[in-house]
């Protein structure tokens, strides 16, 4: 049985005028620039080389002067280099483990920890949850920081929490059936294959007392809210966040508006900026997704180049800015024969194609001096052999009509495509 909802009381801040935001927000920032640049000498280093001091940014604007930070600066300075306070001072370690096997290492003192489990816990309250609800955590514990940082914002918020973290997926759908959780916190692909996993144990979802779940940590599409929502009965809304940044919390879809995540701009400041040129874009723009830190300790990030391509909206359910749907990271972007293509384009196309399941991953390859598309999806368990061919040919040609390139399709068997237990790895680069 699902539990009826009544919401907790929002945060002062989440209702506040925009002028109070604003005022908050200069006030935070200038605090910030003057901490990162007396405690860390990455900072001092690097805003001497631009010709920018602290005292120089007299309203919110002036940001747009200091110089960027990004992955590189934190692997060059691995692993506690980026930190504005004695190691003895951080309380907790996180690290991701990017593409390139360099970890990337972030630090929390006891209040940065306090601050994420409060922006954590604002995310769930969001999202529908309340003080009681149970909350199971598929997000993976450990260096990763999914797991303790739902984990932290869940009992902030007043929750029992199941810490599950990733994996053991018939365990995953025995402790929902026997616990009765209200919320779950997993990646979009493995909601699905816990959603696969019922299937298999003859569980129909809608009659768990499951009611919303909280899906981020890759980019996942509207097409995918709607299909999990049609498996599961739940409200999918999306959570964004980096290690960089803090973790998950960063910003948070409203379950009452669905409409893209509101930022944590109390927190976290964002700006776009042409990810080419650096410039700043105006709100409504697409580009690269910047953040700086406005309340952090013991590691402040200054213009924080996310590589996440967005663009800021105005806010609805609260007064903060939204950000559209991640479209893709820019490293996620391939080019093919000059079309600029990603990932998730590819998934809003699939899941329009009935017999096919929402499992996939893209090849790519070259062929001679271009680069080869190959979709790699799954025949739906429901739809028969015959299928296989008018599945593939119908996808094949929605991607040329809708994205404009040629990509080769081989649909596999059910089951026949890897599952994912965390973030999915969307693409296979073979060139
Ligand atoms: O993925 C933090 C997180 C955990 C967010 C759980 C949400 C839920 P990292 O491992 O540092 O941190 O990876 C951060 O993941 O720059 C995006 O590219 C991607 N990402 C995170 N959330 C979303 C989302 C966590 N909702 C990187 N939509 C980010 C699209 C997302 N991409």
């Amino acid at each position: 049985m699902k539990k009826q909802f009544c919401l907790d009381p929002l945060h002062p801040i989440e209702k506040a005028s925009l002028d109070e935001l604003r005022c908050l927000q200069l006030e935070r920032l200038q605090a910030t620039l003057r901490h990162a640049y007396e405690n860390s000498p990455v900072y001092t280093a690097k805003f001497n080389a631009a010709g920018v001091h602290p005292e120089d940014l007299k309203n919110l604007d002036d940001l747009a002067g200091f110089p960027t930070t990004s992955k590189a600066d934190l692997r060059e300075n691995y692993p506690f280099g980026m930190f504005a306070v004695p190691v003895d001072r951080v309380i907790r370690i996180h690290a991701s483990s990017g593409t390139t096997g360099q970890p990337t290492v972030v630090g929390y003192t006891r209040e940065d920890i306090e601050m994420w489990s409060d922006v954590a816990a604002r995310s769930i309250r969001a999202a529908g949850g309340q003080a009681g609800d149970m909350v199971h955590v598929a997000y993976g514990y450990g260096l990763f920081t999914g797991g303790l940082g739902a984990h932290y914002g869940a009992e902030r918020l007043g929750c029992t929490v199941v810490p599950m973290s990733g994996g053991q997926t018939e365990k995953q759908v025995r402790l929902i059936r026997d616990f009765d959780p209200d919320i779950i916190m997993v990646t979009p692909s493995y909601m699905l294959n816990i959603a696969d996993e019922m299937d298999r144990q003859g569980v129909d979802p809608a009659s768990l007392s499951l009611r919303a779940g909280i899906f981020g940590a890759e980019p996942w599409t509207d097409a995918m809210r709607r299909e999990l929502e049609r498996k599961t009965g739940i409200d999918a809304v999306d959570i964004y966040g980096l290690s960089e940044v803090i973790g998950p919390g960063v910003a948070q879809e409203c379950v009452e508006s669905k409409d893209g995540p509101t930022v944590w701009e109390d927190h976290f400041y964002p700006e776009i900026i042409d990810p080419q040129t650096g410039e700043r874009l105006p709100d409504g723009e697409e580009g690269e997704l910047v953040f700086t830190s406005l309340t952090k300790e013991a590691m402040p990030v200054i213009r924080y180049r996310t590589r996440d391509l967005t663009r800021l909206l105005p806010g609805t359910a609260r007064t903060m800015r939204r950000m559209d749907r991640i479209t893709g990271r820019s490293d996620d972007m391939l080019i093919i024969r000059g079309v600029n293509v990603f990932p998730s384009q590819i998934e809003e196309q699939l899941l329009s194609v009935e017999s096919l399941a929402p499992h996939y991953f893209i090849e790519v390859e070259k062929q001679g001096h271009l680069d080869a598309l190959t979709v790699n999806v799954e025949l739906a368990s429901g739809a028969g052999e015959a299928q296989r061919e008018t599945a593939a040919r119908s996808l094949g040609q929605r991607i040329k009509s809708y994205i404009g390139i040629s990509a080769g399709i081989r649909v596999h068997s059910p089951g026949g495509i890897p599952r994912s237990e965390g973030k999915a790895k969307r693409i296979v680069d073979r060139r």
